[in-house]
């Protein structure tokens, strides 16, 4: 084992709290890279920008094809869902498999460690207590 390492494993061993914030720092990072990469050209993170698709501040929680004055397509307004962890993961792995007729392009995201890094990410937008929402 490496020094650093070693003094890493030492740390998060002592501290398992502060192992479990650091941890949710990194999978934010990772997510916030992912989202770089695979959304963020159509979804702007922050309200204040005008984007393609609609802004995912807050968007877990939300009911989905709410954002005010967005153009959405009939399909994702009518769809009554709520954006869950679940419905989130749904939508990364096949969004046109889970709600044909939206307009967001296909994106096929299926490693699950992928969906939990960009919902860490998602969720770190959220002003919303976590605990209120259910998986
Ligand atoms: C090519 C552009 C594009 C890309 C890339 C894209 N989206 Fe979208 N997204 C859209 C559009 C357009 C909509 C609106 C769809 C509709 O109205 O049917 C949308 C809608 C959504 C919604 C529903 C939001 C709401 O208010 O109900 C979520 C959630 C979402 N996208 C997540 C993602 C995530 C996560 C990624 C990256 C993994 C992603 N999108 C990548 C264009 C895109």
């Amino acid at each position: 084992m490496r020094p650093v390492s070693y003094a890493l494993a030492l740390m998060m061993a002592a501290s398992p709290a502060l192992a479990d914030t650091k941890f949710e720092q990194i999978k934010i990072e990772a997510g916030a890279a992912l989202y770089d990469g695979e959304c963020r050209r159509c979804h702007a993170s922050d309200t204040d920008h005008e984007s393609y698709g609609p802004p995912l501040e807050n968007v877990l929680g939300r009911g989905a094809g709410t954002y005010p004055d967005y153009d959405y397509s009939i399909a994702l307004e009518a769809s009554g869902i709520v954006w869950t962890p679940a419905a989130l993961r749904a939508w990364m792995e096949d969004n046109t498999g889970f709600m044909p007729g939206t307009k967001m392009r296909h994106v096929g995201i299926e490693d699950r460690t992928v969906q939990d890094f960009i919902l860490a990410y998602l969720a770190s937008l959220s002003t919303r207590d976590p605990k209120q929402i259910s998986d």
